[in-house]
């Protein structure tokens, strides 16, 4: 069901110093931040040339990921994400085999359908498919 992946989203406790890593130490394409509020989150894409690399920094007082930042006060890998044909088949098919599904399909962060699923059914990793 599965495809390509999509991308690795790291949460970073300072985005200045992560850019600063990925362009500088790594040599790798890296974007300016760029906020998405309706995400709670400051995104620097590393683009490699098979996928790309979400480095996500909080914003605002909601941010999905400050939580993760307190336990993992240097940083981690927050997220794998898949792409997927049909995100109401995905969906389905995950609830239909048990695993627990975050909330409902949502726009993600590339405007395009998301869901989460939750990382107790996948091996400690929080995972997200795409609607590609
Ligand atoms: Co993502």
């Amino acid at each position: 069901m599965i495809g390509k992946l999509n991308h690795v989203a790291i949460a970073v406790p300072d985005l200045d110093a992560a850019t600063a890593l990925y362009r500088q130490t790594l040599g790798a394409k890296v974007s300016d931040p760029l906020p998405q509020p309706a995400h709670g989150v400051m995104v620097v894409f590393v683009e490699l040339p098979n996928t790309k690399i979400e480095l996500l920094h909080p914003l605002g007082e909601k941010s999905p990921i400050a939580a993760f930042l307190e336990k993992n006060p240097r940083g981690g890998i927050h997220h794998v994400c898949y792409e997927v044909a049909d995100i109401n088949a995905a969906a389905a098919k995950m609830r239909a085999d048990g695993k627990k599904v975050l909330g409902d399909v949502r726009t993600g962060a590339h405007g395009k359908p998301v869901i989460f699923l939750h990382p107790k059914d996948f091996n400690g990793t929080l995972v997200e498919l795409e609607q590609a």
